[in-house]
């Protein structure tokens, strides 16, 4: 098949939500209906069992909650999906927004019956700004839920996109029966299926058959009806153009756990959804995904994924051309050649090696390579791609040794940790500080990181919180030395791993006083260079 149109079948993308929506369930189904699992239940039964490869994993077991991420790759009619999963709870947000980074699409689950969510609209803002489209999944159309026309408005309203309905539900809650097809003009009518474990059957009608209005309830196929009239005069139309630039949400009704309207949204999404586009490099250069060179930027790490080898797993997004198993390629941070020798991808928790793969899918690179987050490998050394973005921690701790003894082990496990990014690390160097103060975007990090401090290195650790919940980073608008900042009490200044300064407080109350103080400084919630 020829480099072109390998590309433009693929579809990238990634499931956003708030915890509870049923991405999951929902992910799970579009495995189902693209062909990946035969039976519904294993993505499931990987969050509720976890026959886990890692004993880390075990947190996640014990909270109930997702804290890696995988991506999934089936091929699903002339398409390759790449579906990149998110960790749910709100402490991995970091993980998420880069796990966005890397999508060309996003799909936004609801909960019909509870409307936007808190952490829905925050992970809807990184998808915007970034300028990913997004399709929307009102989901639990079997349960009490909103009147869509009003869910609908919420997306407006609320999220300020426009929405545009490709179908429309038939009733709601128990009267609930099926979706009109806005396009195709033919209604599909659904039966539940015990535990929604087989795809569900479907019925394809005319909104005007006999046989529809046998299978409805009459009110409500009437209200449909009447909504769909009002639709069509007042609605927002479908346009491409404002779906590919994120302005025009195409928003799908169904139910996961039934299967209905899944089908649907597995089309509809893979017709819609844009292929790979281009990129902008950090010199603004745009790197098309049909160009020759190789290309692709490194958005997440991850070590001891199985604990029998005690690997290191590099997730790559890639940008342009094609890689293929051994080639050569530039870590362009730090110039060095390096061999993509051992390249996988997975599929929940198997691994399956990697020969070839283009712009779009997501290699991962087995080995210690030294390679961070963020990093480009490419076959032109001078290309950076300046993707991932770095968040402003809002909880701060010192992590503590307690054994001297087992100080390399420490040491070892937290610079793995760091090199994850699973927390970021400030020095004080002024300050002769020893113990390290770790910042993160919520506390279940932190967990994380003794967690697997122990069960990976066998080492312990003590955390104490640090009293500061904002940081920024700083400089002097004169370019004078941070250094001759006058420090309120309650106030602290230290370096990130870059030696950027940053300064840490209390409360926005402390933020006033310290620049009424230094009205030579300049603060950011983002380092300078981003
Ligand atoms: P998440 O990944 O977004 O956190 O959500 P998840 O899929 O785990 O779904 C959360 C709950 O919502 C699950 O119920 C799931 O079965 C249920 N759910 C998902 N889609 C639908 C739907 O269309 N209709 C209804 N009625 N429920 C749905 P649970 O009780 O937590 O788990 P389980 O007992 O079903 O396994």
């Amino acid at each position: 098949m020829p480099h072109e149109a390998q590309i433009a079948r693929r579809r990238s993308f990634a499931i956003i939500s708030h915890p509870d929506a049923g991405k999951t369930t929902l992910t799970e189904k579009l495995l189902l209906y693209g062909g990946a699992v035969a039976l519904a239940g294993s993505v499931t039964a990987r969050k509720n069992q976890r026959a886990t490869t890692s004993d880390w994993m075990e947190l996640e077991k014990q909270r109930g909650i997702s804290v890696s991420s995988t991506v999934l790759q089936f091929e699903y009619k002339d398409s390759v999906v790449n579906l990149l999963d998110t960790p749910g709870h709100k402490d991995f947000s970091e993980d998420t927004y880069r796990v966005l980074t890397a999508v060309d699409a996003a799909i936004m689950v609801v909960d019909a019956g509870k409307g936007i969510e808190a952490q829905t609209r925050k992970l809807f803002e990184v998808c915007r700004r970034r300028g990913v489209p997004i399709f929307t999944f009102m989901n639990k159309l079997d349960r009490p839920a909103r009147e869509p026309l009003t869910l609908l408005d919420e997306l407006e309203t609320v999220l300020g996109i426009g929405a545009c309905a490709i179908n429309w539900p038939l009733g709601l809650g128990q009267q609930f029966r099926g979706v009109y097809d806005r396009r195709k003009k033919d209604v599909h009518l659904f039966e539940r299926t015990v535990h929604g474990a087989y795809r569900a059957p479907e019925k394809v009608g005319g909104l005007d058959d006999d046989f529809v209005a046998q299978h409805t309830v009459p009110e409500a196929l009437e209200q449909a009806k009447m909504e769909l009239e009002m639709l069509d005069g007042a609605g927002h139309a479908y346009d491409r153009t404002k779906i590919d630039r994120g302005e025009l949400t195409p928003v799908f009704f169904g139910s996961a756990s039934n299967n209905f309207g899944v089908q649907m949204l597995l089309d509809g999404f893979l017709e819609l959804a844009p292929p790979p586009e281009a990129r902008m490099a950090a010199d603004g250069r745009v790197i098309e995904p049909t160009a020759e060179g190789f290309s692709g930027f490194v958005f997440k790490i991850q070590a001891n994924m199985d604990p029998r080898h005690r690997d290191r797993m590099s997730f790559v997004r890639i940008v342009s051309g094609k890689f293929e198993r051994d080639m050569q390629v530039t870590h362009t941070r730090t110039g060095k050649l390096v061999r993509l020798a051992n390249s996988q991808k997975l599929f929940a928790q198997d691994r399956e090696t990697v020969n070839e793969a283009y712009a779009g899918d997501v290699v991962g690179i087995v080995g210690n390579h030294g390679f961070g987050i963020g990093d480009t490998l490419a076959t032109d050394p001078k290309l950076k791609f300046d993707e991932i973005p770095r968040f402003a921690p809002e909880v701060f701790a010192y992590l503590h040794n307690p054994s001297t003894a087992h100080y390399k082990r420490f040491r070892d496990g937290l610079e793995q940790l760091l090199s994850e990014g699973v927390v970021q690390q400030f020095i004080q160097p002024h300050a002769g500080q020893r113990v390290p103060l770790l910042g993160a975007v919520g506390p279940l990090q932190f967990e994380v990181v003794q967690f697997r401090l122990e069960s990976e290195y066998n080492a312990q650790s003590r955390l104490e919180n640090a009293p500061y919940t904002v940081l920024r980073w700083v400089r002097t608008k004169d370019g004078g030395a941070i250094e001759d900042f006058d420090i309120p009490s309650g106030v602290a200044t230290a370096q990130d791993s870059e030696e950027r300064w940053v300064v840490f407080f209390s409360d926005q109350w402390a933020i006033n006083y310290f620049e009424r103080r230094n009205p030579n400084a300049e603060l950011s919630e983002i380092p300078w260079d981003e």
